[in-house]
């Protein structure tokens, strides 16, 4: 057990009488106003040097904090010093917005799992232009995940994205579309692939842009939302989001099952890794992949990249495990991405 498992984490765990989302600003607070040696400090002890590129940019190590944990970047320099390869903010609307009603968030212990209904509840793509204006680079990539505004129908979905996009991707490495978060009404729709081409058309550009997929679409889905990132741009794919099954929860969380929203952690590792091992088949690995979903060791870090993922990403792990987690998956760098590529779309070790 680590110091953070045995000492750190159950503290958080307490905070706010166990309210999940207090523990998440108290621990954004903190962070968010390290001073510059405290960070220079934790910076020498959980720096991985394992550098690689994907879709042209270049990254410190593979491992990035996932998006939606510090959705208005307000603890943007702690996350380097952490150890992150790279993070990605939101994500953030066209429209500043409160989110669903609370409780809203929940962990669910004894499965290491976590169940949201956030509802992107962010203080709008202008508030975190700002933001980034006045912070500068954080010194390693910056992935900026945009989604559409509750009170944006459908049909403008677009434009709302469109309007993020013009005030956001000056600051951005990479733009990540969501069209997977279950807690927006409709949003998963935009995975179709007329809504997706129509998506990409507007936002292909200067910067690279992926796709965050969801881990419950069916394959046949899949297989042709990936033609249209092919054929329209994209520069890879983010596999994947939150779940809305409910499998492999332990019997102590059964009775949170009910609660609406996606599940992540444990229960989403498997399923994670199959899609990712789905898109890197069905493309030939011509997309670069992102893979995120249940990392909570190593060894998850390590089957990501052997199923194809390029870079990896940790939530649900960084809130039960710490920041160990990100030095030990940064550690596990893997055949995909440390010999000359077999492919165009797996990273590449510099
Ligand atoms: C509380 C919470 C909020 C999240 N918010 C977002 C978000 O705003 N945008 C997004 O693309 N994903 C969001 N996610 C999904 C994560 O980025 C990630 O895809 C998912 O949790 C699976 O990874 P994990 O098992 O490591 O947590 C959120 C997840 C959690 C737990």
């Amino acid at each position: 057990m680590t110091l953070f498992e045995s000492a750190v984490r159950p503290v958080l765990f307490r905070v706010g009488g166990g309210d999940a989302e207090k523990a998440h600003e108290f621990t954004l607070a903190r962070l968010a106003r390290l001073p510059g040696p405290v960070r220079a400090a934790m910076r020498a002890r959980y720096t991985v040097d394992a550098p690689v590129e994907a879709f042209g940019v270049r990254f410190p190590n593979p491992v990035g904090l996932a998006a939606g944990m510090d959705k208005n970047g307000r603890a943007l320099p702690a996350w380097p010093a952490l150890g992150f390869g790279f993070v990605e903010v939101g994500t953030v609307t066209a429209h500043a917005q409160p989110g669903n009603d609370k409780p809203r968030l929940f962990r669910l212990r004894d499965s290491e799992a976590i169940i949201n209904r956030m509802g992107f509840n962010n203080a709008g793509a202008a508030a975190l232009a700002a933001r980034l204006d006045e912070l500068g680079p954080i010194g390693v990539p910056l992935g900026i995940s945009l989604g559409k505004s509750k009170v944006t129908p459908l049909e403008e979905a677009v434009d709302d994205y469109l309007t993020s996009h013009k005030l956001l991707h000056p600051h951005a490495d990479y733009i990540a579309v969501n069209v997977s978060s279950p807690n927006t009404p409709g949003l998963r729709t935009l995975q179709d692939k007329t809504a997706i081409a129509d998506l990409l058309t507007a936002l292909v550009g200067p910067k690279p842009v992926l796709v965050k997929i969801a881990p419950d679409l069916t394959e046949p889905a899949i297989a042709e939302l990936l033609e249209v990132c092919l054929s329209h741009g994209a520069a890879g794919v983010i596999a994947t989001n939150t779940t809305l099954a409910r499998d492999g929860l332990a019997a102590a969380d059964v009775s949170r099952a009910g609660e609406p929203g996606g599940l992540s952690g444990r229960p989403l590792t498997e399923k994670a890794r199959k899609v990712v091992h789905f898109v890197h088949t069905e493309t030939g690995g011509r997309l670069p992949i992102i893979g995120v979903g249940g990392v909570m060791c190593a060894d998850d870090a390590a089957r990501l990249f052997d199923a194809g993922a390029a870079l990896v990403q940790l939530y649900s792990g960084f809130i039960y495990r710490g920041p160990a987690l990100v030095r030990a998956a940064a550690s596990v760098r893997r055949a995909v991405s440390s010999g000359p590529s077999a492919y165009p779309g797996s990273a590449a070790a510099l």
